[in-house]
């Protein structure tokens, strides 16, 4: 396994272009098993999750290239399944759940399991598959659905679900007569996704509202020219704050600001200052640090995948600072590393206390998840001295070349194998 190693202290200085979501290249995956034929994707990030879900697409018989463009065929997909030995590795696999009864009338998933950040259920998911006809049962630890035809129907999700919102707009659009999705998840990769399937011939309407329509329709066929995938808004984020925490300045391109303003907001009042363009997001460190409180939301309130990052931010604050976790019930392990660091973290439940210190040290420490990993590579940028990061198979699910983005703005951080 392979570990990060940073020298902290370096105020970072320069430009770092953001990639393609993973969060949206995702489910624009799991899409095209709606409609036979070559689908081609542009601007798709070079990770972990993306390379999982290419073996996926190619376990069920569809062919996966992954060159400047990816190109995905579908045409001879003939096992609608996803083992166990996959889905483990990245949850995210539910996504093929819905496209598979949708286009195939049946699909055989494996249950995600659980996670280090929560139990993670998937039942809104199946809850609504059920009540558009399809029969969902579970065995031996995986779900089977099967549906001779889907059928639209009223769908209130009594809690907001990116995934869920995402994998029922994908059944519906080949289901028979209309569905409206009541309380659905407004973030920008639905956007995506429902103007993909849109391009692709279905009728969405809705999208980026709590409030979806979709007409469905008997047939969809892969777009003709390669679709691009939105910006990561989450990676983009992480630089933002890896500016903030170091006392520099940073230009990100290829970026969407528009995706990230309720973080934009929180980080000028933590004393940042930030000016964006249609493109572009220009912030730089304008004296010290301010302790804010933050709770994290569904779109378009603050993102709890900014929540591990910003909490690194605040170790640094000039005074004491609340962070509530809503929508994961145990997403606060990075908490537990950055005290090793020297922060001040005190955790109860879903809420943090965080005393700003006046500096962190070096120390070797572990990630445990995505986005704890990037927290504690923020924290070492700023921490006088060496830190290793472990389990960094973490951070490379999704962040295409950190070390190498970091590096480029003067960051001393480089790869050492365990
Ligand atoms: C998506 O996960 C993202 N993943 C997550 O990003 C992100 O943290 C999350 O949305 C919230 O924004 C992808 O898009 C691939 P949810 P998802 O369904 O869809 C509960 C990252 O770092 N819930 O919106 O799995 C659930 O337990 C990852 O890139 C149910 O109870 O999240 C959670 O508490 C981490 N039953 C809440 O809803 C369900 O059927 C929100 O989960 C579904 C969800």
């Amino acid at each position: 396994m392979d570990k990060l190693v940073v020298e902290g202290g370096v105020p970072l200085q320069g430009e770092i272009a953001v990639s393609g979501a993973k969060n949206a290249t995702l489910p624009l995956m799991a899409a095209t098993l709606l409609a036979s034929g070559q689908h081609k994707l542009s601007n798709t990030p070079r990770l972990r999750d993306i390379r999982t879900m290419g073996r996926l697409l190619e376990h069920m018989g569809a062919a996966c290239e992954h060159d400047d463009l990816m190109t995905i065929d579908t045409g001879s997909v003939q096992k609608p399944e996803a083992p166990y030995e996959l889905v483990k590795t990245m949850r995210a696999s539910v996504l093929v759940l819905g496209p598979l009864v949708a286009r195939h009338g049946c699909a055989r998933v494996s249950l995600p399991g659980g996670c280090a950040i929560g139990a993670r259920p998937i039942n809104l998911h199946l809850e609504a598959l059920k009540q558009m006809g399809a029969e969902v049962l579970l065995e031996e630890g995986y779900v089977i659905a099967r549906a001779r035809e889907l059928k639209g129907a009223t769908i209130t999700f009594e809690q907001v679900t990116v995934t869920g919102t995402e994998n029922i707009l994908m059944a519906a659009s080949l289901a028979k007569g209309a569905t409206r999705l009541v309380n659905a998840a407004r973030e920008p990769e639905i956007v995506a996704l429902a103007d993909y399937l849109n391009t692709m011939g279905a009728r969405i309407e809705g999208a980026g509202t709590s409030q979806i329509t979709i007409e469905g329709v008997r047939e969809l066929t892969p777009p003709a020219d390669p679709f691009p995938v939105i910006p990561d808004r989450i990676e983009a984020g992480t630089y933002l704050i890896a500016a903030g925490i170091t006392g520099g300045a940073i230009t990100l391109t290829h970026c969407s600001p528009e995706h990230l303003q309720a973080l934009i907001e929180k980080l000028r009042s933590a004393g940042l200052t930030i000016e964006t363009g249609p493109d572009r997001i220009q912030v730089r460190s304008n004296g010290p640090i301010r302790s804010i409180d933050v709770k994290t939301y569904p779109f378009p309130g603050f993102p709890t995948d900014m929540q591990a990052q910003f909490m690194a931010l605040m170790t640094l604050g000039d005074g004491v600072s609340f962070i509530v976790e809503q929508i994961f019930e145990n997403r606060f392990m990075h908490a537990l590393e950055l005290t090793r660091m020297g922060a001040r973290i005190e955790l109860d439940g879903r809420s943090a206390m965080v005393r700003g210190v006046k500096g962190l040290s070096g120390a070797p420490v572990m990630a445990t998840d995505l986005r704890a990993s990037a927290s504690l590579v923020l924290a070492a940028l700023a921490a006088k001295g060496i830190t290793s990061i472990s389990r960094i198979y973490h951070l490379d699910r999704g962040y295409e070349s950190m070390e190498t983005k970091l590096s480029q703005v003067g960051a001393r951080i480089w790869r050492e194998k365990e």
